[in-house]
């Protein structure tokens, strides 16, 4: 199937700043880049208050007024997304199922009572974001504009109520992959990351504040992410900190099943419908992980890896314990990780071809168009 049809550019829905192109021209990528630490020169913000959304506006980058009172600072009312625009294989930049991030965003929002985001102002956010980056949009395989949408809460006051005021942003950054496998992780048995009726199944901001220690105390012992359990029996294998977990068992794939408690990744949605698409047996179920490092050991689990926007899918070289005991997996390269993320890869960047309909081509911003401000 072929990419779908470049979208409308919101040009008539959204104002832009002049200065958006002076900050555009003037900016120089650095090298080396890194994941998320060089921050593109714009900026879409839009503002919700008497229970509707205002214009968006893209703007040069700069920082928010933020009173110092308000709910986000003292209550974490707070979510975000995260996703990616590609410019390698076609002539414009493509980005990867942004309805899955939408439909997850607002799913976030629900739970942290926060207004719905109507389609058209996320999709105004990332399109005007991606088109205004298209000229350092990195080029080279494995490169692209890593997108933040984010909605917080702006109201300025103390009371613990749910703010009534609220802003949705979009930020990008021209960014290598998070990081290349294979990935040491660690078992955590004893801090947990969500619980059943939590926050664990969305992108909630705290969630990942919440993470940060175990994510340290990981580093510390030599190991990139904790490898996170549920919180009740501390037996059963959820995710990493940012990213989905799969196993490969008898040469099929294993990963933990959608319980409430683990994020539905777009990636993790994406390696399972390209592993049906080549016939390989897929299952989604609880993952004992004890049982899973004796796999490990009498090697019917050959390979394990993780997936997620960030780091597209990477394949794990071995799982500790914090007790110093390790489990090297027995293809720590991970035949099957190289694979799926080749495939994915190749789709997101759009120089295979798209079977599933999955890429969203964003068409070119004019920004001298003379109504662009009315
Ligand atoms: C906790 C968690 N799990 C998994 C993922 C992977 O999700 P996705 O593939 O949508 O990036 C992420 C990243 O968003 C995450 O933060």
């Amino acid at each position: 199937m072929i990419p779908s049809a470049m979208s409308a550019t919101p040009q008539s829905r959204i104002e832009i700043d002049p200065a958006v192109v002076t900050a555009a021209g003037d900016f120089v990528v650095p090298e080396p880049l890194g994941f998320g630490r060089c921050l593109a020169p714009v900026v879409f913000l839009a503002d919700y208050q008497d229970g509707q959304w205002g214009r968006g506006r893209l703007l040069p980058y700069g920082p928010l007024g933020l009173d110092p009172a308000a709910k986000v600072l003292h209550y974490a009312q707070v979510v975000f997304e995260g996703l990616k625009a590609y410019h390698v294989g076609g002539s414009r930049p493509m980005l990867f199922r942004p309805e899955m991030n939408w439909r997850r965003m607002n799913r976030s929002a629900a739970r942290m009572m926060m207004p719905a985001l109507p389609r058209d102002l996320f999709m105004d956010g990332l399109l005007a974001v991606t088109a205004c980056s298209e000229p350092y949009i990195p080029r080279a395989s494995g490169r692209s504009l890593y997108l933040r949408p984010a909605l917080f809460a702006t109201q300025p006051t103390l009371d613990p109520a749910p703010s009534t005021t609220f802003t949705f942003m979009v930020v990008a950054s021209p960014s290598e992959a998070l990081a290349s496998g294979p990935l040491r992780v660690v078992v955590e048995r004893t801090g947990a990351r969500a619980v059943a009726g939590g926050t664990g199944d969305v992108k909630v901001s705290g969630n990942y504040g919440a993470a940060l220690h175990a994510t340290a105390v990981a580093a510390q012992s030599g190991f990139d992410q904790p490898l996170w359990l549920d919180a009740i029996s501390h037996r059963y294998i959820e995710e990493l900190s940012v990213m989905n977990f799969f196993a490969v068992v008898d040469g099929a794939l294993h990963t933990p099943e959608l319980n409430g408690t683990i994020l539905p990744g777009v990636t993790r949605d994406s390696i399972l419908a390209l592993a049906r698409l080549e016939g390989l047996r897929v299952h989604e179920r609880l993952m004992d992980v004890d049982e899973l490092l004796q796999m490990i050991r009498s090697g019917r689990c050959t390979e394990a890896f993780a997936c997620g926007t960030a780091i597209i899918v990477g394949s794990i070289g071995l799982i500790g314990e914090h007790d110093g005991r390790l489990c090297p997996l027995p293809e720590p390269e991970g035949p099957h990780a190289g694979r799926l993320r080749e495939r994915l890869l190749g789709i997101q960047e759009g120089r295979e071809p798209d079977p599933f309909a999955w890429t969203h081509t964003v068409a070119p911003l004019d920004t001298s168009a003379p109504d662009r401000n009315g």
